[in-house]
């Protein structure tokens, strides 16, 4: 095809966000209008109408007063987009790598657990939309549904497995070994927990939903769990479930008992709570493959610095080293913009799919992974940048220096 001037034009193909746009356009022209909520705050309200009082409190809460919450918000709203004019964003990539795999975005869904307090298919339905958009899913062991049945879901797509590190060492081997077998790829090691925080909704309800029998799959099916229980933990659930709360933590464990993961895998190992900068290079010290810096979406310590302040230290001490990733607070394009200008290599989001879970079931996450791969893709591309190579610091300027 030829313009005025007799160039030839190239047609090119739209980009992903600009697809989904016209998608939701001419749907629009026809009368077929967006019943799905397109923004976080409209996605919260309609869970919590349409969920329990108690799984919408624990799903949307935090710890304490939430101040950490609003502190991760308050941190990415800190800073601020300085886009960048006349680039030649036709065939920007948003891709990434990571351990070696080539995914086409730095999106991942965070281990959440519980997940049928949402939705009765749990797991299996966020493992069927992530599947569908090539999202890599990470498996919570605390999740509703057995760790093998959500790989199957996942089949060729990557799926990570998280372990809460609890106090039985020999229960830890068995769940790492049946997750490799099972086919994850990394295994992530969720450091901030070593007691539950005190979270104000939940005491207020006097809900935990593992008492309720949620949660626990990957307790009942293991061999090391039904051992010490004596059987088949169905039989005798209360006990069980009292065994389940003795050894679900670890509140004893230190740097040195990661030896213990590292001499039973080879996957990639990936700290997830990092938020000190000391506790990055121990991380590196002790040979792990990536941490996530996260402070469990404010679920954990209440009063505690937003998640992005301590992104860009940590990414400046040991971004070359190891796999630095991100989580806590993420609901849109720019906040994804902002984490991988300050040196993030991926992040993981976990409330939006959660609650988009409840709403719409399988439907509804794809919805949501959707809409926010669309706006990551044009946010990446208005910036002005064809790749997350090109996007740095110098992309940024912070509101309040
Ligand atoms: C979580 N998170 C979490 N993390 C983890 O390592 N293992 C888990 O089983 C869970 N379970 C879980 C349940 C629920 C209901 C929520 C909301 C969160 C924490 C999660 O992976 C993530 O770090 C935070 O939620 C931050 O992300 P958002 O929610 O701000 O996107």
């Amino acid at each position: 095809m030829k313009n005025r001037t007799g160039d030839t034009l190239q047609m090119e193909r739209p980009s992903f966000g600009v697809e989904r746009q016209m998608h939701i356009y001419l749907n629009g022209l026809f009368n077929r209008k967006n019943k799905f909520p397109v923004s976080y705050e409209d996605l919260l309200q309609e869970a919590s109408e349409k969920m329990t009082p108690e799984a919408f409190a624990y799903i949307a809460g935090g710890a304490g007063g939430e101040t950490t919450m609003r502190n991760n918000q308050e941190a990415l709203d800190d800073w601020q987009i300085v886009p960048r004019m006349l680039v030649d964003i036709s065939n920007a990539d948003m891709g990434v790598t990571l351990f070696g795999q080539r995914l086409p975005s730095p999106l991942l869904l965070g281990p959440v657990g519980v997940l049928s307090i949402a939705h009765p298919e749990a797991e299996l339905a966020v493992a069927r939309a992530a599947r569908s958009m090539k999202v890599p899913q990470v498996v919570s062991n605390v999740s509703s549904m057995p760790m093998e049945d959500i790989a199957r879901e996942n089949a060729e797509n990557p799926h990570w497995f998280q372990l809460y590190w609890g106090r039985d060492h020999d229960f830890t081997r068995s769940v790492i070994r049946r997750a490799e077998e099972a086919g994850y790829s990394a295994l992530v090691v969720t450091l901030d927990t070593p007691v539950l925080a005190w979270r104000e909704r939940d005491i207020q309800l006097g809900y935990l939903p593992f008492l309720h029998g949620h949660g626990l799959a990957n307790y009942f099916g293991d061999p090391v769990f039904r051992e010490a229980v004596g059987g088949d933990p169905e039989q005798n659930k209360f006990k069980a479930i009292r065994h389940f709360t003795k050894v679900f933590t670890g509140p004893g464990l230190t740097w040195n008992d990661l030896s213990v993961i590292r001499n039973c895998t080879r996957m990639p190992i990936i700290l997830k709570g990092i938020q000190h900068i000391d506790d990055a290079r121990k991380a590196l010290d002790y040979g792990v493959d990536g941490i996530v810096v996260s402070n469990h979406g404010g679920r954990q310590v209440d009063g505690a610095v937003g998640s992005l302040v301590v992104l860009p230290e940590i990414a400046n001490a040991v971004g070359d080293e190891l796999t630095v990733l991100f989580d806590s607070g993420i609901r849109r394009g720019a906040d994804v913009f902002k984490a991988m200008a300050l040196g993030a290599k991926a992040v993981l989001v976990a409330r939006p799919y959660a609650l988009a879970l409840a709403v719409g079931g399988e439907a509804g996450v794809r919805e949501v992974i959707t809409n926010l791969l669309a706006d990551i893709d044009l946010t990446l591309g208005l910036a002005g940048c064809r790749s997350w190579e090109e996007v740095s610091v110098r992309n940024l300027r912070k509101k309040s220096s």
